[in-house]
């Protein structure tokens, strides 16, 4: 990210939502959540030529994130209530949460935590609607403990939580992700489930070039990345075991996101794992 400034990608895939629908519709709050010109830019998504002009543009990005929030969305309402059924309660940790809007847009029951880099998560907290918001936990992957600042805002590890790390993981450094599923791992009582995007570098045409070009437009080059058999065995080593774990041509077929256009950007995949 650049030095002070919020995430620019955090914006793109707000913006993203806010131009297809995914379950349940356009993500309404996106134009709220976002500044300036990206609001005016989501609010131009009423017009259907708007919206299929930035399908088309964006190379088939808009549609991968389209089908990638209604998977996400599925498995946050299926694991909170599975959770609420087995323990009677649940907490959601969304891990570098961006413009997510899970915390109103869901309505779930569970008490919902937001963590995510300090410059990101000021931006958001400034125009986040006051009911129904979740606990902000301001945390730097690379040098804070996501542990301490998880329990100091009353994370309690003892009850089961559902954990989604969106988008996230690709722009930090492999030590930080290893870190950050040493705590996820630590703090995830029995029946806990957690929701990872990641990058599979192999599946990325020209990587170098690829990852340079994050780098110079947004500021935030592409960094860890791994197959999916290295993710399996990291995810082993924390006691974490993968329920199941595949690209946005497994992920379920809903209105919005086109899975042929989603096919270009095969590389995120989306892994859903469980403490073992
Ligand atoms: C592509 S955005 C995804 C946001 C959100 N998960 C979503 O899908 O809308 C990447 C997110 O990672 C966060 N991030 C990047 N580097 C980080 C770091 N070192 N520590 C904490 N968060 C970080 C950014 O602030 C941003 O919110």
């Amino acid at each position: 990210m650049r030095e002070g400034e919020p995430s620019a990608t955090s914006m793109l895939v707000a913006l993203a939502r806010a131009l297809v629908p995914a379950q349940g519709g356009r993500d309404p709050y996106a134009a709220r959540l976002l500044p300036g010109r990206w609001a005016r830019l989501a609010d131009a998504g009423a017009h259907a030529p708007v919206r299929s002009a930035a399908r088309v543009l964006s190379g088939g990005m808009v549609d991968h994130l389209a089908l990638r929030t209604a998977a996400i969305d599925a498995f946050a309402r299926e694991a909170v209530a599975a959770m609420e059924r087995e323990a009677g309660e649940a907490q959601l940790v969304i891990l570098g949460a961006g413009l997510d809007a899970r915390a109103w847009r869901l309505g779930l029951g569970a008490k919902v935590f937001e963590v995510d880099h300090p410059a990101t998560q000021t931006l958001k907290a400034a125009r986040a609607p006051r009911e129904r918001a979740p606990r902000f936990v301001p945390v730097d992957f690379t040098r804070d403990s996501l542990d301490d600042a998880l329990s100091a805002a009353g994370h309690e590890r003892a009850r089961p939580t559902a954990w989604i790390w969106e988008g996230v993981t690709m722009y930090l450094p492999t030590a930080a992700v290893d870190a950050t599923l040493g705590v996820i791992a630590r703090r995830s009582a029995r029946g806990s489930q957690l929701a990872m995007t990641y990058v599979d570098p192999s599946a990325v045409p020209l990587a170098p070039l690829v990852r340079r070009a994050f780098g110079l437009l947004f500021g935030e080059p592409l960094e860890a990345g791994f197959t999916p058999a290295a993710l399996r065995a990291l995810l082993a080593e924390h006691g974490l075991g993968v329920v199941r774990d595949g690209a946005s041509d497994t992920w379920p077929r809903v209105l919005g996101g086109h899975p042929a256009l989603a096919a270009v950007v095969r590389a995120e995949r989306l892994v859903i794992a469980e403490k073992r």
